[in-house]
């Protein structure tokens, strides 16, 4: 061992017991060394090495700053998410012993995984689970990441690969919905699916269609019509291969970034400093030698990481044990259940559903919300606030963004808590009448002057009024990126709007083009 000298043993030492001797001598032998090369004793040379020679704790920086530690900083969110997917990958293999991606096999290999196969039930469970914890931890990593100002220079990279990591996370628990092959999963893959039939120009369904029903985007997905075999064969493929393969060049390219650029955490200044209002980049700039002081990641990150990991298993655990993962009839392409709902993650699309023809709510609205995510570190130039929490001095940004979250968290709500047959509004304590008279009776379209008024008249008070009355604001950002923002703006506060108009006013449609399948 490189500094872990052995002394021969004092005449007058005790005698060491067969245990210290075995022990010490394969310590000591030439495989041992061949594969670990430093001792452990704590070192600051052996807490370094610790890191710098483990392929898997190699991701981390050897040290990093006292302030990225903090619990309350990063809430441990990025490391819980890669945590999961490791997760997700082992449970999802020992599933894969079990599973055979075919309509006739499918469904009862769950059943028996429930009921014969020895902890079938808990594996089952804990992927399942795991998987939905994935989606909401890394929604709230972005989060996190968001409201510390992370993405700023120079991570502004990193975040647009945080998006494409968030896209696959969704595509991933998208696709191994449809595999227990029960009615929940075929009628909400189905729905996911139908969303990709409105494509504009690839969707058979969609406007200015150029494809029939057996070539569209939703033919590629499906490799059929309906959601049948070749799907099954393809979600299975997906999920199991292409999408964690895709995922896992991702994710190295962002922890290897992560470690590149340093964690964003900046040190506080100290109390008075603080209440004073002095800003941490400003007081930094005074203490520079702040910045210099850092600590082993080697046991202090690396410990935090591990309890962190250890809670979320023990929750899930306890999870799995008390609760099954659902498992419906068997799918049945004839008998559609009323209402067919997407997994929660999308059902805040399928409720926009009912203000906008599939082509907006399910293709150009989450088009324009992953662009909108990706834009964000190109369009908010604000230098302030890059790793500490700062709302005061970004209110316009964090306005935003909070806006944006909430109300996709209040459609998730709405549709899944508050939507029953035919897709009627209930509130979550009133009963379901499978007879209710429609709400969507009596609605009426704007003549399409009045709408394309209208959308000019909207148009052009978002576009001009902050830039007449917020001079500094524009030339803060220059033509382009106003554009950009105000553009992001516009349509983000468009969906509200036309949620009101329909649901106070009766309108279906602002401006109607049925020729085109084009409707607003
Ligand atoms: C499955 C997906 C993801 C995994 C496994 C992951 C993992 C991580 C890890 C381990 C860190 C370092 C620790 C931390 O800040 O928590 C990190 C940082 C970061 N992540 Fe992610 N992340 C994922 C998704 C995202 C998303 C969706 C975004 C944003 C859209 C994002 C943007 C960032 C940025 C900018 C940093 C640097 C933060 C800093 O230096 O403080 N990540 N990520």
């Amino acid at each position: 061992m490189a500094d872990e000298k052995p002394e021969p043993p004092a005449a007058s030492a005790p005698k060491e017991s067969l245990f210290v001797v075995v022990a010490r001598s394969i310590r000591q032998s030439a495989i041992w060394k061949s594969i670990f090369r430093h001792g452990y004793q704590d070192t600051p040379r052996n807490r370094a090495l610790m890191v710098l020679s483990n392929v898997f704790l190699h991701l981390h920086p050897v040290k990093v700053r006292p302030a990225s530690l903090r619990y309350r900083y990063t809430w441990g969110l990025g490391g819980l998410s890669f945590y999961l997917f490791i997760l997700l990958t082992v449970t999802g293999v020992f599933l894969m012993f079990y599973y055979r991606p075919t309509i006739e096999y499918a469904y009862w290999d769950m059943k028996d995984l429930r009921f014969v196969v020895p902890f079938g039930s808990f594996l089952r469970n804990i992927h399942r689970w795991a998987a939905h914890v994935m989606v909401l931890i890394v929604m709230f990593h972005m989060a996190s990441v968001f409201y510390r100002s992370a993405y700023k220079p120079p991570r502004e990279y990193n975040w647009v690969v945080g998006v494409i990591l968030l896209l696959i996370t969704f595509l991933l628990s998208f696709t191994g919905y449809l595999l227990p092959w029960d009615q929940l999963a075929i009628w909400a893959v189905t729905v996911g699916t139908n969303m990709a039939a409105a494509t504009p120009l690839l969707g058979s369904d969609g406007p200015f269609a150029l494809v029939g029903p057996d070539m569209d985007a939703r033919f590629i997905l499906l490799g059929s019509k309906i959601v049948g075999q070749s799907g099954l064969l393809r979600f299975y493929v997906l999920h199991c291969v292409f999408l964690p393969l895709i995922f896992l060049v991702f994710v190295s390219i962002h922890l290897w970034r992560v470690r590149k650029d340093e964690f964003s955490a900046i040190p506080l200044p100290p109390e008075e400093e603080r209440r004073k209002g002095t800003l941490p980049e400003a007081w930094v700039k005074q203490h520079p030698e702040e910045l210099q002081k850092k600590v082993f990641t080697w046991p202090a990150l690396v410990s935090r990481e591990f309890v962190g990991a250890l809670v979320l298993t023990a929750i899930l655990t306890f999870w799995s044990i008390k609760a099954n993962a659902p498992l419906e009839e068997l799918a049945n392409p004839n008998k559609t259940p009323n209402p067919s709902k997407a997994p929660w993650y999308f059902v805040g699309l399928q409720e926009l559903l009912v203000y906008f023809d599939p082509w907006v709510a399910g293709v150009v609205l989450p088009t324009v919300i992953l662009f909108g995510l990706m834009a964000i570190p190109y369009i908010d130039i604000n230098p302030t606030g890059i790793g500490y929490y700062n709302a005061k001095n970004r209110k316009f940004a964090v306005s935003m963004f909070t806006f944006g979250l909430v109300f996709w968290f209040v459609l998730i709500f709405i549709g899944y808590y508050m939507r029953g047959p035919g897709w009627e509004m209930y509130m979550p304590w009133q009963s379901w009448d499978a007879h209710r008279v429609s709400a969507s009776t009596g609605l009426h379209n704007m003549p399409n002057w009045a709408g394309l008024a209208l959308i000019t008249f909207y148009g052009g008070l978002v576009m001009l009024l902050p830039k007449i009355c917020f001079k500094d604001f524009y030339k803060s950002l220059g033509p382009v990126r106003y554009l950009v923002v105000m553009t992001l703006v516009l349509l983000m506060f468009f969906v509200p709007l036309k949620i009101v108009l329909r649901n106070f006013f009766s309108i279906k449609y602002i401006v109607s083009f049925p020729d085109f399948n084009l409707n607003l």
